[in-house]
């Protein structure tokens, strides 16, 4: 089976349309909204964007009607006792950017069963040990981690990074994949060793203010995933050729993961 379509894909967009409050009948469109945004920048991308608003407003609207036990329903709560706290423009901006942003989980969890498949000793040790779990994700988020570089920033001032003059204006790109396999923070990083002391944190949802606000969601999802899929199929190997990766300079990730269960 492809694992990609049948079980890293659908996962994370069922989790975060259960936490967000997304009812049954509007997934489908949500997945397709998912699959746009997923392909990259294009004519689908843009094309899928009145949709994406229209869904998030439709999620709302229909929250406030009928409130349920989710994050909607609590926001919506929360905004009668207090009109302080988010616009309606706010909640609409927020519903699809968690919705969108919650399936990233997917190439996670795809670049971690093919990373285990490519080591069978980690793997062989991650199944005899499932307390490796927690541990052994950070490390698979800072050697296949998916996300390769940040948000382009722009610089405010003049500023002078080692030896190189960046100007007021000018973008800059932190490439999180370079600083997750330094040396200096992990020694012998190309090395996937599941059992790394943490020493280094690594860059995998980037830092600072703009860390990322699903961090925490994603390594408990993938651990869950790699647990349930490590359980239930412990013949769980490789079917015959390479898994292809999409050419995408943003996002390292497979098109397809044909395993054998
Ligand atoms: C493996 C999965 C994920 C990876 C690798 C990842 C990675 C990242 C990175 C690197 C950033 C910072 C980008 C920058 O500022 O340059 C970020 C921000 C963000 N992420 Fe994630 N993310 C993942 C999952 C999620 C999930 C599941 C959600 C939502 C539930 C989410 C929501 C967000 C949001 C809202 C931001 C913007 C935060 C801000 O600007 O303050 N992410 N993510």
């Amino acid at each position: 089976m492809d694992l990609l379509r049948h079980f890293a894909r659908p996962l994370p967009m069922e989790v975060i349309c259960e936490l967000v409050g997304i009812p049954d009948a509007d997934r489908p469109r949500w997945r397709e909204y998912g699959a746009a945004v997923a392909a990259g920048i294009g004519l689908n991308f843009a094309a899928a964007v009145p949709g994406i608003i229209e869904g998030a407003k439709a999620a709302v609207a229909r929250r406030r009607a009928e409130p349920a036990d989710d994050l909607l329903s609590d926001l919506i709560r929360a905004q009668a006792e207090d009109g302080d706290r988010l616009s309606d423009t706010e909640m609409v901006t927020l519903v699809w950017q968690l919705v969108l942003a919650g399936q990233t989980p997917t190439n996670l969890v795809a670049n971690a069963v093919d990373a285990l498949l490519a080591h069978p000793g980690q793997l062989a040790a991650l199944r005899a040990g499932p307390g490796r779990m927690p541990g052994g994700v950070q490390e698979l988020i800072r050697w296949c981690g998916p996300q390769l570089l940040a948000i382009p920033r722009y610089a405010q001032e003049d500023v002078e990074l080692h030896g190189v003059l960046i100007r007021t204006g000018e973008p800059v790109v932190a490439a999180i994949v370079s600083a997750n396999r330094d040396p200096r923070a992990f020694p012998d990083p190309d090395r996937l060793d599941l059992a790394r002391a943490p020493g280094a944190a690594h860059l995998g949802f980037a830092h600072g203010p703009h860390f990322c606000l699903g961090a925490s969601l994603a390594r408990v999802e993938t651990e869950v995933a790699l647990a349930g899929l490590l359980h239930r199929f412990p013949d769980l190997g490789c079917a015959g050729a390479d898994a292809a990766r999409v050419p995408d300079g943003g996002t390292w990730r497979l098109a397809s993961l044909p395993v054998r269960l």
